[in-house]
């Protein structure tokens, strides 16, 4: 199945699987719980990806997973640690588990990253998806580079 996403600020009704950016939409297909195919076309950044994942305000992964990330204090153990990511998932399982996560388990508390209203969210952000697909190519960048090496 191909989903649509269009992300930025939404006006419009979202239906269903589509991902909303302002006047960017990006389409992608679930396969066998995986998308194998980036969404922008463009190769993700794993520096930026890095920096995505700790802001606060974008992926804030560190709230719920564990990262080999010293400089970075207080990291959530709700998830589990993301240090051998890189050689546990392939880009297009990664890929799936930030797009929409609830797609593989409908029960996670790991927030749908593009797919807006699958996450409790402030009324403001309402039918705003949390992160671009950009966002979400450079994510992944940095979790294939995440082998394992390190230990706290
Ligand atoms: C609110 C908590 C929460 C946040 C925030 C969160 N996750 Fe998760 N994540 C989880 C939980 C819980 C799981 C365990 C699997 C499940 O629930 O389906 C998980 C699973 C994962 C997995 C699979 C790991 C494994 O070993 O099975 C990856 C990869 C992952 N998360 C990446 C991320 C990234 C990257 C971010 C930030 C962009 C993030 N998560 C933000 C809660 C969270």
């Amino acid at each position: 199945m191909t989903y649509r996403i269009i992300v930025g600020a939404l006006t419009g009704i979202v239906v269903s699987g589509a991902l909303v950016t302002g006047t960017m939409a990006a389409d992608y297909k679930i396969v066998d719980g995986t998308i194998p195919q980036s969404l922008t076309g463009k190769a993700g950044d794993p520096v930026q990806g890095k920096k995505t994942a700790v802001n606060r305000k974008k992926g804030n992964c560190l709230a719920c997973h564990v990262m080999p990330i010293p400089e970075e204090q207080f990291h959530g153990e709700v998830g589990p640690d993301l240090g051998e990511s890189g050689s546990n998932y392939s880009a297009a399982e990664l890929r799936m588990r930030l797009v929409d996560p609830k797609v593989l388990n409908p029960d996670t508390i790991m927030p749908a990253f593009l797919v807006p209203g699958k996450t409790a969210v402030l009324k403001k952000f309402a039918g705003k998806t949390i992160l671009s697909p950009q966002d979400v190519e450079d994510i992944v960048a940095y979790l294939t580079t995440l082998k394992g090496s390190y230990s706290k």
